[in-house]
């Protein structure tokens, strides 16, 4: 029989985000310094039957959609592998990956293969000279391509992630937006969250959410839309009059969703976090390893799950960037 798990301000957490490498094969400039962060040593990752004891263990609890993140997912060996290990655990209906895109063109069947669903597709520049400069790596990333290469694997409803910063990509706002007119793709705007490496680039380059509507606006009217683009996140979606896609926005800064977050996390290293920002987390390694029942550690969580992130009070840094909690 499978069962339900709330908190204590009665949000039912069925969303797990596994990340599976706090690695990237990306330097973003707003998620991690040219030279990388300190990895994790090995020996403190989930092997993949860790995670997939997890997922068995709390499914029955009420897990029921999964997303796979990082770092970047893909850059793992054989993450195939553990997708057929989660698709085969009874009660999941649901199996997405976050990714930057860079390996779906070669990667993107093998994954439809072994049972994923969906992804989603980080991308801040449609201009090959801006992706390198955002992303500080050349791997000739190109995000029709390889959203074509995930559509005709069947991996849709396709979603696209383009984080919205000041005077680097915020002229592009419209092209990516036309980009739903024709494709049946899903583009979602991020408002700039301050963690991570963002000391440097700080608030300055938020642009709020409204500002992004009245851009897309000024191109065309926009109607509201429930449509199949509404996933398990906080993304709140708009169409342009008879469009193939839908545009989305996800407002981390400027309206918070928590009060409907529907998730928890396990980090690379085998921590369930609670919320993306702030300290709660348990860990659950040490019981996965030595056998101990994880249930009522994730009860335990729950409880400590905070009403929402801090993250408006907190202007000076200290948080860890989204690479190292699985976004
Ligand atoms: P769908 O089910 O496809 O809608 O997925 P999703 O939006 O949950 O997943 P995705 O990895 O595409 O997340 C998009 C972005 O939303 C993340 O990168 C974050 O910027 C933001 N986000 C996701 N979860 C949270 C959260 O719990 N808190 C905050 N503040 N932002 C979040
Ligand atoms: N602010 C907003 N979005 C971010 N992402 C990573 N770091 C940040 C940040 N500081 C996004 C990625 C990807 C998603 C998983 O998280 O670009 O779209
Ligand atoms: Fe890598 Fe994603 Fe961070 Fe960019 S935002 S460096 S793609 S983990």
């Amino acid at each position: 029989v499978l069962g339900e798990s709330h908190d204590q301000f009665g949000r039912k957490i069925e969303y797990l985000r596994i990340s599976v490498t706090d690695r990237c094969n990306f330097r973003c400039q707003y998620c991690m310094p040219l030279e990388g962060l300190p990895w994790l040593p090995k020996t403190e990752i989930l092997r993949y039957e860790e995670i997939a004891d997890v997922v068995r263990q709390l499914a029955p609890m009420g897990l029921r959609r999964l997303r796979i993140t990082g770092g970047e997912p893909t850059i793992r060996p054989q993450l195939a592998t553990l997708v057929r290990m989660l698709r085969d655990i009874p009660g999941i209906e649901d199996i997405a990956l976050s990714t930057n895109g860079v390996k779906l063109p070669t990667m993107a069947a093998e994954l439809a293969d072994a049972g994923l669903d969906r992804v989603n597709i980080s991308a801040d520049s449609l201009r090959p000279d801006r992706v390198v400069k955002i992303a500080r790596r050349d791997l000739h990333f190109d995000l029709v391509a390889s959203a074509k290469a995930a559509q005709d694997a069947g991996l849709g409803p396709i979603k696209i992630n383009v984080v919205v910063m000041r005077g680097i990509n915020d002229d592009e706002i419209a092209d990516f937006a036309a980009l739903t007119r024709e494709n049946p793709w899903h583009v979602r705007f991020i408002e700039l969250m301050p963690v991570g490496e963002l000391r440097e680039l700080t608030f300055d380059h938020v642009v709020p959410t409204d500002e992004v509507l009245a851009r897309i606006r000024a191109v065309d009217a926009l109607q509201p839309d429930s449509g199949p683009a509404r996933g398990n996140g906080p993304a709140v979606y708009y169409r342009y009059p008879d469009a193939a896609g839908t545009v989305g926005v996800i407002t981390p800064m400027t309206h918070t969703y928590c009060e409907r977050c529907n998730r928890v996390r396990l980090t690379a290293d085998g921590r369930l976090r609670t919320c993306l920002f702030g300290d709660h987390e348990v860990l659950l390694r040490d019981a996965i390893r030595s056998g101990t029942p994880l249930a009522p550690l994730f009860l335990q969580a729950l409880a400590e799950k905070p009403k929402a992130h801090e993250l408006l009070q907190m202007r000076v840094g200290g948080l860890r960037a989204l690479s190292q909690v699985g976004g």
